[in-house]
């Protein structure tokens, strides 16, 4: 910390940069008073205008075009690393040995080489780090987990998940980062990066996944004319370039606790912009969810008995995780989205930082780690024909 507060940064400044400056503008409204004072401090995008917008909207005291200025900076001490994913080691790294706490999204790295060796520099460091798995703050997905967590429904039996884009469902999307890589760095790191760890985060870790099926379905892409940002539609020329990776990902997992999953991630689901969710089955009891209705989830157990015994729709409210001062108006009904996750996340690094111990810690990046094992042992699998794969 820089004196008597904190001072932040982010750097990468397209569709989810901004949402981790928003977040943090927002963080210190949150929950009770002790966390020092936020101070805005940069903005870092090499394209220059992304960088001075995101300055400006979210009230950041300046724009840079590289993370090197942000690491040399006296006045940043917390990091939000929000680029494209073969970028995540190298300013991780630097920012980490700059002596800077670091926020990384997810996934940590494209390779478990790389990711180890993140996690080496971390250690190293002795700095805060955290990994950006942001549906873990939401407070019906963490509300399911307490069930499960308790007892309350008995053990898991079957999760059945899914998270359905339709960014490359149209073939003129232009060519991006998210389509270039080896197999396995396409949809299934993308999305099913952030679906793997809400399933463990659920119901437990990940033994070993099967039935691996990683198909592209749009062989190539245009070159977009200016710069394109996270998933929106851009300006394309006549000039093409392969797709590398894969649109589509299936695949089964065995949980440690006997549960089975099925599992399915999307570039191309006409229709559905972002679609998470799932099913979960257990001993006593079930429960859904589906990020379009995110303030609510379904849940059935043996109560109460008799005819009106069945599913009921659970309204997220202040009996729920985050939501007692979370929200401006913290009422039940009153609802939240994906963004309102970024600042609940913002928050708990932020008390982390600040050595309070109030908020659920940040997905660490040895958890990160384990997650890119996932990712690659679905790989593994899909390419030895669906084989059983197994998590080191
Ligand atoms: N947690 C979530 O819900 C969520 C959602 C979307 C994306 N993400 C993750 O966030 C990261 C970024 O994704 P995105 O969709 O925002 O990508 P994006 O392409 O929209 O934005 C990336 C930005 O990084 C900038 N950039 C490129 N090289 C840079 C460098 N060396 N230094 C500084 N800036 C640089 C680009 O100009 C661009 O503005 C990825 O890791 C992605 O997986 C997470």
């Amino acid at each position: 910390m820089t004196g008597s507060s904190i001072g932040v940064a982010v750097v990468g400044a397209g569709m989810a940069g901004r949402s981790h400056a928003a977040a943090y503008r927002s963080a210190s409204t949150l929950y009770d008073e002790g966390l020092p004072d936020i101070r805005l401090a940069a903005i870092a995008d090499v394209n220059p205008a992304f960088a001075g917008d995101t300055a400006r909207r979210f009230g950041f005291e300046r724009a840079e075009t590289g993370w090197e200025a942000v690491a040399a900076a006296d006045d940043v001490d917390v990091v939000s690393v929000v680029v494209a994913n073969p970028l995540h080691r190298q300013i991780v790294e630097g920012l980490l040995a700059a002596g800077k706490h670091v926020l990384c999204e997810k996934p940590m790295a494209p390779t478990v080489e790389d990711a180890e060796a993140m996690v080496d520099a971390a250690r190293a460091s002795g700095r805060e780090t955290g990994v950006g798995f942001v549906f873990r703050r939401s407070p019906a997905v963490a509300a399911v987990r307490d069930q499960v967590a308790s007892g309350a429904i008995g053990r898991p039996l079957h999760f059945n998940g899914h998270y359905w884009c339709d960014y490359g469902c149209d073939p003129k999307a232009p060519m991006s980062w998210r389509y270039k890589g080896d197999t396995g760095s396409g949809a299934l790191s993308d999305v099913g990066s952030h679906l793997l760890d809400l399933a463990e985060f659920v119901c437990g870790p990940i033994q070993s996944v099967r039935g691996a099926v990683l198909p592209t379905v749009i062989g190539e892409r245009p070159l977009p004319l200016g710069a394109a940002v996270g998933h929106a539609a851009a300006e394309v020329s006549d000039v093409t370039e392969p797709v590398e990776n894969e649109d589509l990902a299936t695949f089964t997992a065995s949980f440690a606790s006997g549960a089975a999953g099925t599992i399915s991630v999307s570039r191309v689901a006409y229709g559905l912009a972002n679609s998470l969710g799932f099913e979960l089955f257990a001993e006593r009891g079930a429960a859904t969810f589906d990020l379009a209705r995110a303030g609510e989830f379904g849940f059935v157990d043996r109560t109460p008995a008799g005819p009106t015994q069945g599913y009921r729709q659970v309204l997220v409210g202040p009996a729920h995780p985050y939501l007692t001062g979370g929200l401006p108006m913290d009422f039940p009904g009153v609802g939240y989205g994906q963004n309102d996750l970024f600042t609940f996340q913002a928050r708990a690094f932020l008390e982390q930082v600040a050595g309070l111990d109030r908020l659920p810690r940040m997905a660490s990046f040895e958890e990160g780690l384990h997650n890119i094992r996932l990712l690659d042992a679905v790989t593994a699998s899909a390419k030895a024909g669906g084989a059983e794969a197994a998590i080191d």
